[in-house]
């Protein structure tokens, strides 16, 4: 899929590496951004088109397809990391973290899917290396990123005969708000943008960014034990 002349839309997209999607768009010379975000006045790329959409509200959800019928282009990005351990956490906190990363790109990729289909356009959907395994601090979050990423391989399935081709992206710790509070090694979010519309041109299935997403990939082939330990 072309970016040059297309039309996206990027949930998230006023900051982290909703902000670099936008920005590496226009530079790939999309027509028109969307840059979706709760609040659109956080919206600071003067070359986007801030769009008012909180993907938890099926109101903004329906008032943003009923508006926006020329996207080509649909990038789930928005996600929250809330919680750290299911057995410690408030069941509503685990919720919500569902909420918005499984339920939320879900129900905005229902909205979109017939406008894709009739653009013969395309979906990507930011997952993580935290949808092949769990780490400490991040028991719910990897659950709502394994549900994201099988999400996305059923659009894939449902989609394909409407012309319609979905990539999912993987990527480890990235330099953003979200991870902050970590000191290890992490993925600058332009490179996430760059590697996310490459997927898209080349129509990958699948797009995996940095050395850790790659390895947590690898495991999966392996005994558990490799991840996990032995009992
Ligand atoms: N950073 C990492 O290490 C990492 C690694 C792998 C995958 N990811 C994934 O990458 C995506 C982007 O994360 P990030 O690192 O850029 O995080 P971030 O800097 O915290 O940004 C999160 C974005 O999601 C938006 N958002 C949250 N809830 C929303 C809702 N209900 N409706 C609409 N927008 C909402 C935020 O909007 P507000 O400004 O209004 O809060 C913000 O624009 C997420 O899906 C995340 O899970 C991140």
């Amino acid at each position: 899929m072309r970016i040059e002349d297309a039309t996206v839309l990027v949930t998230g997209g006023n900051r982290g590496i909703g902000k670099s999607l936008v920005a590496e768009a226009l530079a790939r010379g999309a027509r028109k951004v969307y840059a979706a975000a709760r609040n659109p006045e956080a919206v600071t790329n003067p070359d986007a088109v801030p769009v008012a959409l909180d993907i938890t509200d099926p109101a903004s959800i329906t008032a943003a397809a009923e508006r926006l019928t020329d996207v080509d282009i649909l990038i789930n990005n928005a996600g929250v990391h809330l919680g750290g351990e299911i057995l410690v956490d408030e069941l509503d906190k685990i919720r919500r973290e569902m909420e918005v990363n499984y339920f939320g790109p879900l129900q905005v990729s229902r909205a979109f899917a017939p406008i894709l289909a009739a653009n013969n356009g395309h979906l990507l959907t930011i997952n993580s290396g935290l949808s092949w395994a769990v780490v400490p601090d991040y028991s719910s979050y990897s659950a709502t990123k394994a549900a994201s990423w099988m999400m996305t391989n059923a659009l894939r399935l449902e989609l394909v005969a409407h012309g319609v081709g979905v990539t999912s992206l993987h990527v480890g710790w990235t330099d953003t708000d979200m991870v902050a509070h970590r000191s290890d090694e992490k993925v600058p979010p332009a490179q996430v943008a760059r590697e996310a519309f490459a997927g898209i041109e080349a129509d990958a299935l699948e797009v995996v960014v940095g050395e850790g997403a790659s390895q947590l990939k690898a495991a999966l082939a392996l005994d558990p034990s490799v991840l996990y330990g032995a009992r």
